[in-house]
């Protein structure tokens, strides 16, 4: 057995995001969101479910908030769902929706629970779709007078902001996979897209600074680590660009001024190619407080033409899965802060989401998900060595507080600490809530 101790200063937190847990999708001025159309849209989602109910968190959140003060959690990571505040994305603003955020950030402060508030995971309006969405350059503007709003009327109650949840997913899993919504399958379009969320992310950090409320302003990429399969330089090259689409294509342009010239000749390789305006660089690169970081897995790449996108083939070499197919993989979590501070510098990171999807079901009143425990302890060590080899680490937010709408899987795959009924909404604390309870209260665990 061994202790492993986490420094007394890091901050611990859950996450979740407003599609995923609000419901109340008809409610209080609320307008419609690409993932309304998508969810609705038969064959986009498993068992054609939506995000109508979700946890019901709108009506609930007192209850949430009970949970989260009894876990003890020091932060809580939540989106503001943009079509509550303005139901055309633009224009008139729903007071409504606004009150809605101002009550439940007011019952977090209440109760010492710190606000991380994410601008966008990914519930765009859709009449912002209809005008054609991330791929218009309005839209870009549209996002930093919201921003702004927000900016304005929350200063002083929340003083961590994310602009951008997982830009990868944005672009290209939602427009060139065409698995999330609004389910495009373009290759150029996902580039173009990649570019505008970038921009969009610099303008909101101009109108954070601009506000002069205190606070610090950041955005959350989600990263995998992609071991090469040999050390021929095409396998390396292949983990490069494996790893380049998640980490370099988003973080470069932000931290660096400018795009990764290896994917930029990939993507023109492959038919599609960056336009840049003046000053987009200079727009996206304003120096950030922090960065977000998503980790949940990563794999082996080897090198073969045509295999997908970036020719890399990601292999199965007997890795463990989490319930729902995803390489468990703590040694690529370590590996990939080191690269992401020695590419980057020492930035402040907070772990903005990492966990399991396990399905475990209540058996007489309580959730055995040790499987979750133990991924998290594996990933715990891992940002523990990452602290040790200086890594700049402020906190660590797992994925996620509830049971919630897992996207295009729907209902079926859980990822909560507290496992949710979607039939009776019913809370029920997993032993993994237990266990992040006292690994929080005592500042260690045991391995
Ligand atoms: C997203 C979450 C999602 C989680 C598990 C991340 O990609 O930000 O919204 O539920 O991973 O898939």
């Amino acid at each position: 057995m061994a202790i492993i101790k986490f420094p007394d200063n890091i901050k611990w937190g859950a996450a979740t995001a407003s599609y995923q847990i609000e419901g109340a999708a008809y409610e209080d001025g609320r307008g419609m969101s690409i993932w309304d159309t998508f969810s609705h849209t038969p064959g986009k989602v498993q068992n054609g479910d939506n995000g109508d109910v979700a946890c019901d968190s709108y009506h609930r959140y007192e209850e949430d908030i009970k949970l989260m003060k009894e876990l003890g959690i020091d932060m809580y990571r939540f989106s503001v769902s943009w079509p509550r505040i303005f139901p055309d994305g633009r224009g008139e603003v729903n007071q409504k929706g606004l009150a809605f955020y101002h009550d439940f950030v007011d019952a977090l402060l209440e109760n010492g629970i710190e606000p991380m508030c994410t601008l966008y995971h990914w519930d765009l309006p859709q009449s912002l779709q209809d005008i054609g969405g991330w791929n218009n350059r309005e839209v870009v503007d549209a996002f930093a007078d919201y921003a702004k709003l927000m900016f304005q009327e929350f200063g002083g109650k929340i003083s961590k902001w994310i602009t951008i949840n997982e830009p990868w997913c944005v672009s290209f899993l939602s427009n060139y996979d065409g698995v999330h919504a609004p389910g495009n399958q373009d290759l150029q379009l996902a580039v173009n897209i990649s570019h505008h969320l970038m921009l969009a992310h610099g303008k909101a950090v101009i109108e954070f600074r601009n506000s002069g409320i205190e606070g610090e302003v950041g955005y959350a990429p989600n990263v995998e680590w992609i071991e090469p399969f040999s050390s021929k330089q095409e396998d390396i090259d292949a983990s490069n660009r494996g790893m380049g689409i998640f980490k370099d294509w988003f973080l470069d342009p932000v931290i660096k001024g400018r795009y990764p010239d290896f994917m930029i000749n990939w993507f023109s390789k492959k038919g599609a190619t960056l336009t840049i305006e003046d000053n987009d660089l200079e727009i996206i690169s304003q120096p950030i407080d922090f960065l977000g970081i998503n980790f949940y897995t990563g794999s082996v790449g080897r090198y073969k033409p045509n295999e997908d996108l970036l020719d890399v083939e990601k292999l199965d070499i007997g890795y463990e899965k989490t319930d729902i197919g995803w390489n468990i993989y703590p040694e690529g979590f370590y590996k990939i802060l080191a690269k992401i501070t020695e590419q980057y510098g020492q930035i402040p990171i907070y772990i903005t989401e990492n966990g399991a999807c396990y399905n475990d079901g209540v058996e007489n009143g309580r959730v055995k998900d040790e499987k979750r425990i133990e991924y998290l302890k594996q990933h715990l060590i891992s940002i523990r060595r990452s602290i040790d080899t200086g890594v700049n680490i402020k906190g660590y937010l797992t994925w996620s507080l509830l049971d919630n709408f897992e996207w295009a899987e729907g209902y079926d795959k859980r990822f909560g600490l507290v496992h949710v009924d979607f039939n009776t909404l019913e809370r029920t604390k997993k032993d993994s809530f237990y266990w992040y309870k006292q690994t929080i209260n005592n500042g260690w665990f045991e391995k």
